[in-house]
């Protein structure tokens, strides 16, 4: 019984050993892109621990706080500031030799409610929503300094359809006009001039979004306003994704003097319309699902690759299909497979697609 016992854990050892070598042998992403382009992930601070911490470290060169840095986590209606959440990330990328995007300064989402009133609940005017906007920025930007490479200082800004150029139902928007996005770079280049200011959006590939956000970006140059690059967030679909498209808008933004960043990449394995009063439809990953995102993700890279010259970081909006927003988004009780990794870690046929393996 006991020599039972004893081959059993000598084999279980064995296997443990085995499986880590197998581990070791997954090359390093973040190594394969070195002297292209930044690989970045979105984290929160309660992944950087153990072994999520140690992939992390290992696969990622940036990172983005995937929630604590917005106005949501960092500000409190009595004007306070709270950034220990924040911190822990900051001293996760200093450790690791990490660039840190911050997420993000000036949205109309995940930002309180009260930050747009007075200590009346009134809708601050223009002036005293700029004196908030300058206040915010100065103790962020101060509080992270250099320890930040670049910020998302405008997120999401552009409409999504009809004729004008802008989401009019921001609460920046009703206050400010399109004014805002001009103000926003202009305090955040007066309040931190080392940082990389970036405009951030989805649906940037899609021919009318893409004319809109040229329009608004030669708008700011035409000013002269400080901006440096824009972030192509890149949530996408594997049903539609189209790669003439993406090579468009980076040329677009490119002619325009602009860094291009991708920040929030996920290759969804849903199609974009669903029927939202049924259920949510889970698929399962099958092999031929796999193989066509792994086919979608080799044309992808293919673009950035020969694109590399214009763009700096490419970050993916989670770590793995275990630790993605899409889980649950845009409808519940669904989990998706967006990214190269699956939910244990493990590098999917795409993975080595990207790494340009057949
Ligand atoms: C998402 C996060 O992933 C979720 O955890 C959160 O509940 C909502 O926000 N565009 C952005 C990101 O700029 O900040 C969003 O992140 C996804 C869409």
């Amino acid at each position: 019984m006991k020599k039972t016992a004893f081959i059993f854990v000598i084999l279980c050892a064995l296997l443990a050993l085995q499986v880590k070598a197998q581990e070791q042998e997954v090359p390093s992403l973040k190594a394969h892109f070195q002297g292209k382009f930044e690989i970045g992930a979105a984290v929160n601070p309660f992944q950087l621990r153990g072994e999520t911490g140690e992939f992390i470290a290992r696969h990622y060169s940036a990172l983005t706080a995937e929630n604590c840095m917005k106005p949501e986590a960092l500000w409190r209606p009595d004007g306070t500031f709270h950034f220990e959440q924040a911190d822990a990330l900051v001293r996760f990328a200093r450790e690791n030799g990490m660039k840190l995007r911050g997420h993000t300064l000036v949205w109309h989402s995940q930002t309180p409610r009260a930050f747009f009133q007075d200590e009346a609940g009134n809708p601050l005017e223009k002036d005293a929503l700029y004196a908030r906007m300058e206040e915010y920025m100065k103790a962020v930007m101060d509080h992270f300094g250099d320890d930040v490479w670049c910020w998302d200082v405008v997120n999401e800004a552009l409409a999504d359809w009809g004729d004008g150029v802008y989401r009019t139902q921001s609460p920046w928007f009703r206050a400010c006009g399109e004014d805002f996005i001009a103000q926003a770079f202009r305090t955040a280049r007066k309040v931190a001039p080392n940082a990389r200011l970036y405009y951030n959006d989805y649906g940037l590939i899609n021919p009318p979004k893409r004319e809109r956000a040229v329009k608004m970006l030669k708008w700011l140059k035409e000013q002269n306003v400080p901006i440096d690059g824009v972030g192509i967030q890149a949530h996408w679909n594997m049903h539609t994704f189209n790669p003439e498209e993406l090579q468009r808008t980076i040329d677009a933004f490119a002619e325009l003097g602009l860094d291009v960043q991708f920040t929030e990449m996920d290759l969804s394995v849903y199609p974009p319309r669903f029927d939202r009063s049924k259920p949510a439809e889970k698929l399962e990953y099958t092999q031929e699902i796999s193989d066509l995102q792994a086919e979608k993700y080799a044309q992808i890279f293919e673009v950035l690759n020969r694109n590399a010259d214009k763009i700096s970081c490419v970050t993916f909006w989670g770590i793995s299909d275990r630790f993605t927003w899409l889980n649950g988004f845009p409808q519940r009780g669904r989990t998706d497979h967006p990214f190269l990794f699956d939910r244990d870690g493990n590098p999917k046929p795409a993975f080595y697609r990207v790494l340009g393996e057949k």
